[in-house]
């Protein structure tokens, strides 16, 4: 692919962007169609979901300037609120200039769960199931005769005991399996349905649950960055101001769950952007990423901002990051089919890097207006844009009356009729 950084690309109109952004992948733009679109008509959404009534529609948006592993890569973002493509891009044309970012993966290893209740004794039965363990990793193997085609397979067997519960004690049977480039919902519920007979004769119990669980723990994907310490200064702001302002944001999230809720929320602005747009379960992301940021009891940042030697802005972020290429929306919607074009992956790990480095970037994005000017101003222009819309501004009147609330610093509807007639409208 050649270059991320796309030159005047928010001046252009959206056939010109489609047109440079297929250019830059060496596509066509008809491999892009889709977006003008949405993607799916109602014939293709009947077969989707029940009780179809219509469409719901998302801009999709191109994240600029990424540049991940020394790979410049375009991204589609899905997101209906103002300022985050913006944000992403601008904080990756910063990253750029301290060499991207970096990022890596785990195996691609989903945890099923399997509950077994009414056990007489509870150790004998973990023992049991260990004993058997060999038989059972076999028999899950066997399951999903794809994913073992393209080396993805069942991996470990690990059994907990529950000791109390509301309903008393039982055992909780992680089956650790490798989806490869699937999301892999299906194939590991499949293997829990398949293997319960089997443990209920092993161990003389009930399987009861039999699902995967969304805290993905097992299936990572981490992102890092390094922002030279000058790149960060703006107007009055020095490097140093807007680099130790958003360190000290970053501590508030680090130690409050309520801040850090708001923290996390920004990094999924990125993260759920990309998901939504190549078809995949933004809701499991979503389960995995709140439930890890909680992981040691008490729920904190997913990500973490300190400094290196030098003195730069070096920020991480690693979070689950359960994604698939293949099957389910990512295979027979057009618009996550072109997506996923776009993006030139070929691996689900490749995808879960780049989305993790745009979660970052987001994340940098709202810590450096918080910790500066604040985040309302970044909101404002478009904002006043749908502020003029709503009160009736129609054509160049839109971008005038948004331009002077924005200049006058008041955002409002009654401001907007007032300019609207004053301009004879
Ligand atoms: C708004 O969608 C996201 C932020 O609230 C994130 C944050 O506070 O870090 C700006």
């Amino acid at each position: 692919m050649g270059n991320s950084r796309l030159a005047g690309f928010y001046k252009q109109s959206i056939e010109e962007r489609i047109n440079q952004a297929a250019n830059a992948m060496g596509l066509n733009s008809a491999d892009l169609s889709a977006w003008s679109s949405g993607g799916i008509d109602h014939a293709a959404a009947d077969h989707m979901i029940e009780n179809v009534i219509g469409l719901h529609s998302m801009p999709v948006g191109l994240g600029l300037n990424f540049q991940i592993n020394g790979r410049d890569v375009l991204v589609p973002m899905a997101i209906e609120e103002p300022s985050v493509v913006a944000g992403a891009s601008f904080m990756a044309k910063l990253a750029r200039s301290g060499g991207g970012f970096q990022t890596t993966t785990s195996e691609p290893l989903m945890i099923g769960q399997m509950q077994v209740i009414n056990l007489a004794n509870l150790h004998e039965a973990k023992f049991k199931l260990y004993e058997h363990k060999a038989e059972l990793l076999a028999a899950a193997d066997e399951i999903d005769p794809v994913l073992k085609k393209f080396g993805g397979g069942a991996r470990d067997l690990e059994v907990r005991i529950i000791e109390d519960s509301p309903v008393g004690g039982f055992i909780v049977i992680h089956l650790i399996y490798d989806v490869r480039d699937a999301m892999g919902a299906n194939a590991v519920n499949t293997a829990c349905e398949r293997l319960a007979a089997r443990v209920e004769a092993i161990t003389a119990g009930k399987v009861h649950l039999r699902i995967l669980s969304n805290l993905a723990d097992r299936r990572v994907a981490r992102a890092r960055c390094t922002i030279p310490v000058d790149a960060l200064a703006f107007e009055d702001f020095s490097g140093e101001t807007v680099r130790d302002g958003i360190i000290a944001a970053y501590a508030f999230a680090a130690v409050d769950p309520y801040r850090a809720a708001t923290h996390n929320k920004g990094i999924m602005n990125g993260v759920d952007a990309v998901v939504i747009a190549t078809g995949n379960d933004w809701r499991a992301i979503e389960a995995g990423a709140h439930a890890y940021a909680a992981r040691s009891g008490k729920y904190t940042s997913l990500s973490q901002w300190g400094t290196n030697a030098q003195g730069d802005l070096v920020g991480s972020l690693e979070m689950p990051m359960a994604v698939g290429i293949i099957g389910g929306a990512t295979k027979v919607h057009p618009a996550a089919r072109a997506a996923l074009k776009l993006i030139g992956v070929k691996t689900a790990s490749e995808l879960a890097e780049i989305i993790v480095a745009v979660g970052l970037a987001q994340n940098m994005a709202a810590l450096r207006a918080l910790a500066t000017e604040g985040i309302q101003r970044g909101h404002m222009s478009l904002h006043a844009r749908q502020v003029a819309i709503a009160a009736g501004a129609s054509g160049d009147m839109i971008e005038t009356i948004a331009a002077q609330m924005v200049a006058e610093k008041t955002v409002r509807s009654d401001r907007a009729e007032e300019l609207l007639k004053s301009l004879g409208a």
